[in-house]
C-alpha cells in the first residue's frame, strides 16, 4: 500500500527520498512523488509508474533542498495518473501533503471547500486534506501544527501524513490514525516512513507514532502532541534489522530468497524458545497469560490471506493438541458481525505486516468486548503487536516479496509450539509425546534444506503447467489450509485462476471442472487421511486431470498414479504443512516467473493492506 517518505536535516533529502521510496516498492503502488523544500521554495516532481520513472521527470532538474517528503500511491481514490499521484499541493499553495489511507468523510468535506472556492484538480482524498488543513490555517489565522490538528479532528478514516507548510518551511508535521507511520531519530536529521525499512540504513532509534499524534520535527528536534494539544512522551524504540536484509542477495527475486531462507528463519522462530534438552517451549510473550489461555473456553483466530491460511492451521493444531475449540475469522468479516466475544474467550491476531487494517479493527473490537488479545507479529514494532495484550514475534526478518512465503511457515511453527504448549498444560499431552514433538521442530530445518535440493525437479514440473489456466488444490486435515495457501500462491503471483480445497469436497462440485487440462495439486503425505486422499486421486485420473502430488519420500502408491510427485522428509502431522507448502512455493514462484510475471510486485496487490 501507499509508502511515506519524509527527511529533514543537514543533507540533501532528494536521494535519501528516492533510496527510501526504492525500499518501499515492496508494499506495491502504482504512481510515486516528491517535493523539495530549498530556502522555503517547494519544488513538487510526481508520475503515474514506478520510482525509476520519477527519477527520469526528476533528471535535469532543481534537486537542490535539505527537507523533502516523498510518496508510493496504491491508488484508492481515483486513477493511477500524474494528477492523482502525491504529494498534493494545496490550492492557494500554503501547504503539501502526502497521505496514506482513506478519508472517508471526504465527499462532505470537498462540498464545504467547494462552497468556500476551493477547487480541486485530482479525484482523490487527498487533495481534500490538504485544501481542508489550508482552509482552517487562512480562515482561523493559526500555526500550522493547530491547522494539521484542527483537520484531523475533523475528518474520519485512516491516515498516515507528512504535511509541510510553506510559510513554514523549516519543519515536517507527521500524524497517524491507523497507517502506521514512524520517525528515525539520527544527530539533527530525522527520516520518516511508513515503515521501519527506509529508516534502518541511517539509524536504529525510532519513534512509533501512536493513532492520532502529531509530531512536529525540525533539525532542533521532535514535539509530540495529541490532537488536543496535549504533550505526549517521546518513547525511543530501538530497531533490531541489518540492511543486508533488505537485499535479495544472489537471488533473482526476494520471493526465491524467501523461500529458500525458510530453514534459518524457522530455526530463528524457535531459537531462545525450546530448551537444552528439548523437554519446554518456552514462549517469553505470553508466558505471563499463559494460564488465562489454558484456562479459555474458546481461541478465535483473525486474520487476512496466507495469516488466515496459517489460522486455520492453528485450528487444527489447538483443536488435536489442547482440545480447546477455536474458530478462525477473516478479520474483515469479523469486525462488522458484531461477533460474540466472550471475557474468557482468547483472541490470537496473526500479521506479518502487523498493519493489515481489518485484523487491527478486529482486535481493537474484541479488546473492548474484554478477551484476551494476543498477537502473532513478524514486523516489531507494528500496531497489532503493540496493541495487543502479549505475543509472540515470528523473527521471520524482513519479507519483501509480496507474496507471503517465510512469514507463512513462521506464523505456523508459532502456532504449533503455542499449541504444544498450552495442550501440555491441559494435560493432553504426555512426557514422550511433548518431547518427540520437540524433537521433531528441531529437525525442521534440515528437512527444508533437503526439499530444497529438489528444486530443479520442481522446476522441471512447474514448466509443464505454465500454460495451465486454472488450477485446483487439493488437502485434507492439516493439509486442507496448505491447499488454500498453494492456490493463493498461484493466483497471486502468475494470474492464474486456483482454487483449493479439502480434498472430499471435490465430489461436491469442483469434479465437474476437471479434464485433460486440469492440474490438480494434492497434498498426500502419509498421515491418517492417506487412503482416502489417494482414492481422491484415483477420482481425478479417472476423468484424465493432470495430478501433481506432494508425498512422503518413499511413497510408492501414489507414485505410480500421479503424472508428478515431489517427496518430502517423513514428519508428525501436525508439522507437514511447513514442510508441504514449501513445494508449492516454489511451483507457483516457477510458474510466474515462467510466464513472464513480475512475482515480488504483483499487479494489484500491496504488502501491507492498510487500508480496509
Ligand atoms: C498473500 C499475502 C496476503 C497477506 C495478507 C495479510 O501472499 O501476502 O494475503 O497474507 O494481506 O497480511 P498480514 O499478514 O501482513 O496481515
Amino acid at each position: 500500500m501507499c509508502g511515506i517518505v519524509g527527511y529533514i536535516g543537514t543533507r540533501t533529502a532528494y536521494p535519501i527520498l528516492i533510496k527510501g521510496l526504492q525500499r518501499l516498492e515492496y508494499r506495491g503502488y502504482d504512481s510515486a512523488g516528491i517535493a523539495l523544500m530549498d530556502n522555503g521554495n517547494a519544488s513538487l516532481y510526481k508520475c503515474k509508474g514506478k520510482v525509476r520513472d520519477l527519477e527520469n521527470l526528476v533528471s535535469g532538474q532543481n534537486i537542490a533542498g535539505t527537507i523533502g517528503i516523498g510518496h508510493t500511491r496504491w491508488a484508492t481514490h481515483g486513477l493511477p495518473n500524474d494528477v492523482n499521484a502525491h504529494p498534493h499541493k494545496s490550492m492557494n499553495g500554503k501547504f503539501i501533503l502526502v497521505h496514506n489511507g482513506i478519508i472517508e468523510n471526504y465527499a462532505s468535506i470537498k462540498k464545504m471547500l467547494t462552497k468556500n472556492g476551493y477547487k480541486f484538480q485530482s479525484e482523490t482524498d487527498t487533495e481534500v486534506l490538504v485544501n481542508l488543513i489550508e482552509n482552517i490555517y487562512l480562515e482561523e489565522k493559526v500555526s500550522a501544527e493547530t491547522a494539521v490538528q484542527t483537520a484531523l479532528r475533523m475528518v474520519v478514516g485512516a491516515y498516515g501524513i507528512v504535511v509541510i507548510c510553506l510559510d513554514e518551511p523549516d519543519k515536517l508535521i507527521a500524524s497517524r490514525k491507523s497507517s502506521p507511520l514512524v520517525i528515525g531519530c539520527g544527530e539533527g536529521e530525522y527520516f520518516l516512513a511508513s515503515d521501519a525499512t527506509p529508516i534502518t540504513e541511517y539509524t536504529d532509534r525510532v519513534l512509533y507514532l501512536n493513532d492520532e499524534e502529531i509530531a512536529v520535527v525540525s533539525t532542533n528536534g521532535i514535539s509530540l502532541k495529541n490532537l488536543n494539544n496535549e504533550a505526549k512522551e517521546l518513547v525511543i524504540s530501538r530497531l533490531n534489522l541489518s540492511i543486508e536484509s533488505f537485499d535479495k542477495g544472489n537471488f533473482p527475486h526476494y520471493m526465491l530468497k524467501e523461500i529458500h531462507e525458510q530453514s534459518t528463519t524457522i530455526a530463528d522462530s524457535f531459537r531462545g524458545r525450546i530448551n537444552n534438552d528439548m523437554t519446554q517451549i518456552m514462549l517469553g510473550g505470553i508466558n505471563e497469560v499463559i494460564p488465562r489461555i489454558a484456562k479459555a473456553k474458546r481461541i478465535v483466530i483473525v486474520a487476512c490471506g496466507t495469516s488466515y491460511h496459517a489460522g486455520l492451521v492453528g485450528e487444527y493444531l489447538f483443536e488435536t493438541f489442547a482440545r480447546q475449540q477455536v474458530e478462525v475469522e477473516y478479520a474483515s468479516e469479523f469486525r462488522y458481525r458484531d461477533p460474540i466475544i466472550e471475557e474468557d474467550d482468547v483472541v490470537i491476531a496473526i500479521s506479518q505486516s502487523g498493519e493489515t487494517a481489518d485484523t487491527l479493527a478486529a482486535i481493537r473490537m474484541a479488546k473492548e468486548k474484554g478477551a484476551l488479545i494476543l498477537g502473532i507479529c513478524n514486523v516489531v514494532g507494528s500496531s497489532i503487536a503493540r496493541e495487543t495484550h502479549a505475543g509472540v514475534y515470528t523473527h521471520a526478518g524482513p519479507e519483501i516479496g509480496v507474496a507471503s512465503t517465510k512469514a507463512f511457515t513462521a506464523q505456523v511453527i508459532i502456532l504449533t509450539m503455542m499449541a504444544y504448549l498450552i495442550g501440555k498444560r491441559r494435560g493432553f499431552i504426555s512426557d514422550e509425546t511433548y518431547h518427540s514433538l520437540i524433537e521433531q521442530v528441531l529437525e525442521i530445518p534440515d528437512k527444508i534444506k533437503e526439499i530444497l535440493k529438489d528444486e530443479d525437479h520442481i522446476k522441471e514440473i512447474s514448466q509443464k503447467y505454465v500454460e495451465a489456466t486454472n488450477a485446483i488444490y487439493l488437502g485434507r486435515g492439516f493439509l486442507y489450509p496448505v491447499a488454500l495457501e498453494g492456490a493463493l500462491k498461484l493466483k497471486e503471483i502468475s494470474y492464474i485462476h486456483a482454487e483449493g480445497y479439502p480434498a472430499a469436497e471435490m465430489k461436491h462440485g469442483p469434479i465437474a471442472l476437471i479434464d485433460d487440462k486440469m492440474p490438480v495439486f494434492v497434498l498426500g503425505t502419509k498421515d491418517k487421511y492417506y487412503e482416502k486422499i489417494v482414492s481422491n486421486i484415483q477420482e481425478v485420473k479417472a476423468r484424465k486431470g493432470k495430478v501433481i502430488a506432494v508425498v512422503t519420500q518413499g511413497d510408492t502408491t501414489i507414485k505410480h498414479l500421479a503424472d508428478d510427485v515431489i517427496e518430502i522428509p517423513e514428519i508428525d502431522e501436525s508439522l507437514s504443512p511447513i514442510l508441504s507448502v514449501i513445494p508449492l512455493q516454489l511451483i507457483s514462484y516457477y510458474i510466474a516467473v515462467m510466464r513472464g510475471c513480475n512475482v515480488d510486485q504483483p499487479r494489484n496487490l500491496a504488502k501491507s493492506v492498510t487500508v480496509e
